[in-house]
């Protein structure tokens, strides 16, 4: 969602918060704007649009300042207009915050602020943050802020500067992320370590309701009932080029080709493949839990989710363990049958999408263990799960989530390996499973041989309107994230089916200009997708198959076929999903799209 980055220290911190803006940019980015304090003034620039914009209008200029905050917006309230774009500030122009998150009952605040006789200048429901601080000021910004805040009911990561303190950025959250840094006499506040891990690897993660203070001589932190809290400054250990391109035109397109490296990590140290398990020490205490529990769930949303569903289906036909699965954002609203003796797993590329923070928190609430499963060591998610199982994939920067996903696969393949051996499967099937999950990464590698292959196809099909994905079993979750990828980044509307249901109704929907991808390879379910294959072509749909390497029969009924090595049912779904991805890749390049940054998206989804 919206990103943030704040700067205090003895450098100009207009580069410093650009540069950052820019970094988060794949989080939220219709517009953009940035405040600057000088000794006795503030400055506010803003734009609709990319951060290139804000930072040439900067240059002309030249504008420099020791304190700065930033934003780059995903609209949640109001349009993207230079109105609303933060940083918002009082009506007397002292105040000014960049926000990222959800204020639920700023309308009711917001009625009450008017009838006082306060002019509102945007739509969102930021500006009211605004206001309420500039009310509750009385010489001390942090106590404002606390007294502001008392009166807010959402979700809030908020960076706050006042003209009457030039030398200090207030910051807080609750819900959303937001860390502090520290550096060389210089401070930094960020919704994203990415954003300022060029300037500093000592972060600081500010806790729910915590007030962080950056001042020029140092970093403060107060608890939520305002006492100082010594706060543990944590050593980012990935790197900058870990979030730049390396020479990829996309950087989906860069994480799409790291999967043989980023399967193999989540991996590595956990396969046993002499025993024929697997050991993941961060949940390995409550193996035990897993086995005994009454329930188990999977909650995520999107992308997580769909690996939640691979999961459920390998835990039930491996390890003979029954299992759900449940939309994040469904689960607290339905009133699920959780409670002391359920495990529920989140699963979660960011730890930090909002949905699912709340689904953890109604899961703690019925007394369930909750275990997390996630990409962004020290999110959000990490912190609030009981246990869980990092799958070390490194930043994921294209929003649509490529290696995030087959990570969480191979992880939950690692899980399910575990349980299924103590629950009964023989050393000598847990033997064949894991020797094919250590030829994964060498499989992902030849699979990804074909993507000129891929590139040459989707230039047949860019101007499709619609897509089908047809799969079953463990593959029809893979028919689903296809679906998924390709709508994200091309905009073209795409359904994922059982390929069985096809007859029960999207059937109708076939003709010549209806192109189905059909997940075909050589399973228990072979001749039965040949047959719905059949059924497509009879009708003159155009069938792009995925087959298992040295299949000649469904050549000659698809009119193109895209090969995958053998596999087990247990690690088809990794291998599968790989040519779907480069399909939506090279379709969404052929139509011109932003395919880092599809339209409406964002990397984050920081708010319910
Ligand atoms: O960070 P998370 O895994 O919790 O995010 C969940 C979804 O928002 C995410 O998977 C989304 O669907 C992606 N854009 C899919 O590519």
């Amino acid at each position: 969602m919206c990103g943030i980055v704040g700067y205090i220290g003895k450098n100009n911190a207009v580069p410093v918060v650009i540069q950052g803006l820019q970094r988060l940019e794949y989080r939220g980015y219709d517009s953009c704007g940035i405040a600057m304090m000088h000794p006795e003034i503030m400055n506010l620039e803003k734009v609709t649009g990319k951060v290139s914009e804000l930072q040439s209008q900067l240059a002309q200029q030249k504008t420099s300042s020791p304190v700065a905050i930033g934003h780059t917006r995903w609209a949640t309230h109001g349009p993207p207009t230079f109105q609303n774009a933060h940083p918002h500030t009082s009506q007397d122009g002292k105040v000014a915050v960049v926000h990222n998150g959800i204020i639920e009952n700023y309308k009711s605040l917001k009625d009450g602020l008017e009838s006082s006789g306060y002019v509102f200048s945007s739509e969102t429901d930021t500006e009211v943050i605004a206001a309420l601080i500039s009310k509750a000021y009385h010489g001390n910004l942090e106590e404002a802020v606390r007294e502001a805040l008392s009166h807010v009911v959402g979700a809030y990561g908020l960076a706050i500067i006042h003209q009457d303190e030039p030398e200090k950025i207030v910051c807080t959250r609750k819900g959303a992320p937001l860390i502090m840094a520290v550096g060389d006499d210089e401070f930094f506040v960020a919704s994203d370590v990415a954003a300022i891990l060029h300037y500093s690897k000592d972060v600081i993660y500010l806790g729910n309701e915590e007030i962080g203070i950056l001042t020029p001589s140092g970093v403060t932190t107060y608890s939520e009932t305002d006492e100082p809290v010594d706060k543990k400054i944590h050593k980012i250990t990935f790197n900058l080029e870990e979030i730049e391109k390396g020479g990829y035109e996309h950087f989906m397109l860069k994480e799409i080709f790291s999967q043989p490296q980023t399967i193999y990590d989540a991996m590595r140290g956990r396969l046993q493949p002499e025993t024929g398990t697997a050991f993941l020490g961060g949940i390995d205490h409550m193996i035990g839990s897993l086995l005994h529990a009454d329930q188990r769930y999977f909650t995520a949303c999107g992308t997580s989710w769909h690996a939640g569903l691979i999961g459920e289906m390998m835990f039930e036909q491996f390890a003979r363990l029954p299992c759900e699965v449940e939309y994040a954002s469904e689960f607290r609203y339905r009133e699920p049958l959780v409670d002391a003796k359920s495990v529920v797993f989140a699963i979660s590329q960011s730890g930090e999408t909002a949905d699912t923070l709340a689904a953890i928190q109604e899961a703690k609430n019925r007394e369930a263990t909750v275990l997390g499963i996630c990409n962004v060591v020290g999110s959000s998610i990490a912190r609030e799960t009981e246990a869980g199982v990092y799958i070390h994939a490194g930043p994921e920067i294209g929003v649509a989530s490529t290696k995030a996903f087959t990570s969480q696969v191979t992880v939950l393949s690692l899980l399910t390996l575990k349980l299924a051996r103590l629950m009964g499967m023989s050393k000598e099937d847990g033997l064949e499973i894991s020797q094919a999950m250590q030829q994964l990464p060498e499989n992902v590698e030849w699979v990804l041989k074909q993507a000129d292959q891929i590139a040459e196809i989707a230039k047949l099909y860019a101007d499709a309107s619609n897509f089908l994905y047809l799969g079953r079993g463990v593959n029809f979750p893979v028919a689903l994230e296809g679906a998924l990828k390709l709508k994200e980044i091309s905009y073209i509307h795409a359904e994922g089916y059982p390929a069985a249901e096809m007859k029960h109704g999207p059937i109708a929907l076939i003709d010549k200009s209806m192109p189905i991808v059909a997940i075909a390879p050589q399973d228990r379910t072979y001749d039965k997708i040949l047959s719905n294959i059949e059924e497509v072509k009879a009708r003159h749909g155009r069938v792009i198959a995925l087959a298992t390497e040295g299949d000649t029969r469904i050549k000659e009924i698809a009119d193109h076929v895209l090969y995958v090595p053998p596999a087990l049912s247990f690690t088809a779904p990794i291998l599968n999903v790989i040519p779907l991805q480069l399909l939506s890749y090279y379709v969404a390049v052929e139509r011109g799209c932003n395919v880092d940054q599809p339209r409406n998206l964002a990397k984050s989804v920081t708010v319910e």
